[in-house]
């Protein structure tokens, strides 16, 4: 398996594989409306599509995160990771290869060599709390508070709403 940045051509790159990849991920989550695919094309027409990053196998694409740019007050260079997506047969851990760990990994220690001063996210705390994500102090909405979480790349401590790109409004 290799990571890699997406290849965005229209002809020949990787947007319609990263699209039904994603539509694939997300089929069956209870949480899910299907708008994750749409999504991450809003964010590559709009120009907001920071960092996305494929898991490729035999030439097949079988994993991708997204990061775009988020607002909160007081900071600067904040990101939101998400969504983030590995085919059915490759989730959790099967042929041991953890792909969406290795995409996180991958896309923090990139994020990190742009200049960015952290990362927020949706998601499960029982996951990304490995990945040194916390909740409190940031909101989105009416979802739950220890699904909104953050990580700092410094000394900073982000409070408030986040505010993700316009693609999400999907
Ligand atoms: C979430 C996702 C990206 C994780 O990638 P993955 O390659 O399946 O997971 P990894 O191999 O990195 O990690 C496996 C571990 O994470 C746990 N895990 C995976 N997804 C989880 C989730 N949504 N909530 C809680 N735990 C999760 C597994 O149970 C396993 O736990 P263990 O290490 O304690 O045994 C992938 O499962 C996926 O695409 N899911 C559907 C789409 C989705 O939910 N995206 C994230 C939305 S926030």
């Amino acid at each position: 398996m290799i990571i890699r940045h997406e290849n965005p051509d229209k002809e020949s790159g990787d947007i319609d594989a990263i699209f039904a990849l994603t539509k694939a991920a997300f089929a069956n989550m209870p949480f899910s409306d299907g708008a994750e695919p749409h999504i991450i094309n809003a964010l590559r027409n709009h120009g907001d599509l920071t960092l996305s990053l494929v898991a490729e196998a035999d030439g097949i694409i079988i994993g991708q995160i997204t990061f775009s740019p988020v607002e909160i007050k007081g900071m600067k260079n904040w990101y939101g990771l998400g969504p983030v997506s590995v085919a059915p047969d490759w989730q959790r851990g099967q042929k041991e290869l953890n792909i969406g760990s290795a995409l996180i990994r991958a896309g923090l220690s990139r994020l990190k060599n742009l200049d960015a001063n952290g990362c927020v996210l949706i998601g499960n705390p029982d996951y990304y709390s490995r990945f040194g994500f916390r909740s409190g102090g940031l909101t989105y909405g009416d979802i739950p508070q220890e699904y909104v979480q953050w990580l700092s790349f410094g000394d900073h401590t982000p409070k408030g709403e986040v505010r993700y790109a316009k693609g999400f409004e999907v």
